[in-house]
């Protein structure tokens, strides 16, 4: 399939416009015109590259391990609706999310703050344990899988889809995948459990704090090398604004050994929950008498999201500064994203408003021209 074309329909699902393209796939927009609904549709491009053999072996894995993340239901993974296979090869229709993707965030040269971090945190961090206790493991944790909707939803994407092996990271000099957030033992081919995950959230984490990668290389095995052997630059080095508590919770989250990190997304998620408390501390003791103002989470997406946590509920509430910064406290990030979103709906409106304004004026020109004339 040449990068021109877009085909009309992958089984029922008839496409409606690109998405984007990713190390391993094409991802449309679609319509289901038996439920009316919208959604996303992964494809398998047969240019994917790999031999014969290699590509079914693949392809089944692929097949397979949809199922097995079709089953999870959680408010912060993406549903995985079908998936099938069609005249143009394997697909996954999945849930359509009209959002902003950390990597987009990074892209545009925004950080994260300390509480949009926590926030971060909670979410993927409820989504990764649930997934993780049903056995299993997404192996892809990086920004363009983390997805921010409306109601500061986080949402997880292509949990548990096959990966390529390391080996299959370039193919014929082609970079088709980055192993920049991938675990030291995911990297030489072991196997994982859900702690892997959380390397990678912790690499996340650092980016979005710092804005800089932790492991950085010329080529792949560099960058590899350095996730298996060598340290990164301590964050609040490169950021003296982070604290160096927030350095234990990253030294924690990176450690080379599984077992010397977080063993849960819980045990992250209270380490990073409770800097945000000293921090809080700190700036309220300048502003105001420390009244411990705690609010609880509010927003009818966190309330959703709480309620299938898994334990999260005790500790679902955290102090603040403000309550404005918990309703809507990804604002900022997907503001660029959301203008520019509406940006065709707001031209149309304003063609109506000018339309309705030119009208006004013509017929009150006739109107006053027909008085003169009469006069
Ligand atoms: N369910 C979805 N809803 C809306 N957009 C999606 C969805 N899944 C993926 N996308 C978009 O398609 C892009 C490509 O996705 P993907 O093939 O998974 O590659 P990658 O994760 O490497 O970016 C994503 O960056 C995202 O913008
Ligand atoms: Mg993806």
């Amino acid at each position: 399939m040449s990068r021109e074309e877009i085909p009309q329909k992958f089984g029922r699902y008839q496409i409606i416009e690109l998405l984007g393209r990713g190390s391993m796939g094409v991802v449309y927009k679609a319509k289901d015109p038996v439920i009316g609904r919208l959604v996303a549709i992964k494809s398998i491009p047969e240019t994917i590259g790999l031999e014969t053999g290699k590509k079914q072996e693949y392809i089944k894995r692929l097949l397979q391990e949809a199922k097995a993340a079709g089953r999870l239901q959680h408010p912060n993974i993406v549903t995985i609706y079908d998936v099938g296979e069609s005249e143009q090869g394997p697909f996954i229709a999945m849930e359509y999310l009209n959002g902003v993707t950390l990597k987009e965030v990074l892209a545009s040269g925004k950080k994260l703050s300390m509480p949009q971090l926590v926030e971060l945190v909670r979410q993927v961090g409820e989504g990764l344990d649930y997934a993780h206790s049903q056995g299993v493991i997404h192996r892809d944790i990086k920004p363009a899988n983390l997805m921010i909707v409306e109601n500061n939803l986080v949402k997880i994407m292509d949990l548990g889809i096959a990966r390529l092996p390391y080996s299959d990271l370039t193919r014929e000099g082609r970079l088709v995948g980055s192993p920049s957030y991938m675990s030291p033992e995911q990297l030489q081919g072991e196997e994982l459990d859900g702690r892997s995950d959380l390397f990678s959230l912790g690499v996340v984490i650092y980016q979005c704090a710092t804005g800089k990668k932790p492991f950085l290389g010329q080529s792949i095995q560099e960058i590899c090398w350095r996730i298996i052997h060598d340290q990164y630059s301590i964050p609040s080095k490169i950021d003296p604004s982070l604290s160096q508590e927030f350095d234990y919770v990253i030294a924690k989250a990176l450690a080379k050994n599984p077992d010397q990190r977080f063993q849960t997304a819980k045990e992250m998620f209270e380490a990073m929950r409770r800097l945000l408390s000293e921090k809080e501390r700190e700036r309220e003791a300048g502003r105001k008498p420390a009244s411990q103002k705690t609010a609880e989470i509010s927003s009818p997406a966190q309330a959703q999201s709480q309620k299938y946590s898994s334990g999260y509920e005790e500790s679902g509430s955290y102090s603040s500064s403000s309550e404005s910064e918990i309703d809507d406290i990804f604002r900022d990030l997907t503001l660029v994203h959301r203008s520019l979103r509406l940006s065709p709906e707001k031209t149309t409106r304003i063609w109506e408003i000018a339309l309705v304004v030119m009208a006004g004026l013509i017929l009150a020109g006739i109107l006053v021209w027909f008085f003169l004339f009469r006069g």
